[in-house]
């Protein structure tokens, strides 16, 4: 019966992850956190070099398998360009697109269906690889220029200087989960604030934590848990926001969809008035 054997490897694959999940979320409540340039190291060296299949999948690469046979990946940003649009008109923000900015494109989900509607794209990543997927992805359904700056993990705010100017959306999904701290999800909005241009809208998803212990900021093994690494509660992110500048406008949660779970979206605004 392998089918019944293959089921049986599965289960006890899944209680072994989640067994070794709790061992890690125990050590991290017990003090036993890794320093953030260790976990930064380990995020740069799983991200920087392609990889296998789960590796694209997780760069949500178009031809990953996760996709294959179904249309998620199209809807991933058909749905983001959705959402932005909705929250647009709510916040009142009708300017052109002259420069969107997107922190974290990956394979291009969102880009191809945000990129059409801009003068220019810019996107960041910590890999060149998916930095040129992205590109590819962008050039198969439009003639706007794609600027694609890469970062290292360490450094996100070396990506400022190489911007050229104010943009007027900032976006980023699946990312700030990703990053190695909640500390460094801070670094990253306040990069978005100053890139933004007065009067810009950002929508920045983030995994929130709800409570329980398993869901908070997990602070070690990064590749053995990266989709877990920083989460906020919901206030504390809006709360965030303000620190950094920005006037929260929105939130809109995902408790659960076909990825993951736990998702919030924030739009936060810089106000019109503000000077560079
Ligand atoms: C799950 S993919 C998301 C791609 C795209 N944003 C989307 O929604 O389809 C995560 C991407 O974030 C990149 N990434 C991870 N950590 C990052 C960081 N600190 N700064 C910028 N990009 C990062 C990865 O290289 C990967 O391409």
């Amino acid at each position: 019966m392998p089918s019944l054997l293959s089921e049986a490897v599965r289960r006890a694959k899944r209680s072994a992850r989640q067994a070794e999940n709790l061992f890690h979320r125990a050590l991290a409540t017990a003090g036993a956190r890794q320093p953030e340039s260790r976990i930064s190291a380990d995020a740069q060296d799983y991200w920087r070099h392609s990889a296998d299949a789960t590796w694209r999948g997780n760069s949500h690469w178009r031809d990953a398998p996760v996709f294959g046979g179904t249309d998620l990946w199209h809807r991933i940003g058909a749905e983001h360009l959705e959402l932005f649009d909705a929250g647009a008109r709510m916040c009142g923000f009708d300017r052109p697109w002259h420069r969107v900015l997107e922190w974290g494109c990956g394979g291009g989900a969102n880009a191809v269906h945000f990129a059409p509607r801009a003068e220019e794209f810019v996107g960041v990543d910590i890999s060149a690889e998916t930095l040129q997927e992205c590109a590819k992805q962008v050039g198969a359904v439009c003639d706007t220029p794609f600027r694609p700056i890469a970062i290292d993990v360490a450094d996100p705010e070396a990506a400022v200087a190489r911007i050229d100017g104010p943009c007027d959306v900032f976006l980023s999904c699946y990312v700030f989960e990703l990053v190695p701290t909640p500390e460094y999800g801070e670094r990253l909005l306040r990069i978005a604030h100053d890139v933004l241009a007065p009067g810009g809208l950002a929508l920045i998803q983030i995994k929130y934590s709800d409570g329980r212990w398993r869901t908070r900021s997990r602070r070690r093994a990064y590749r053995r848990g990266l989709a877990e690494m920083t989460t906020y509660p919901i206030d504390e992110f809006w709360q965030l926001g303000r620190r950094c500048g920005f006037t929260p406008k929105a939130v809109h949660l995902v408790p659960r969809n076909e990825l993951d779970e736990r998702y919030a979206y924030f739009f936060l605004a810089r106000e019109p008035e503000e000077r560079k």
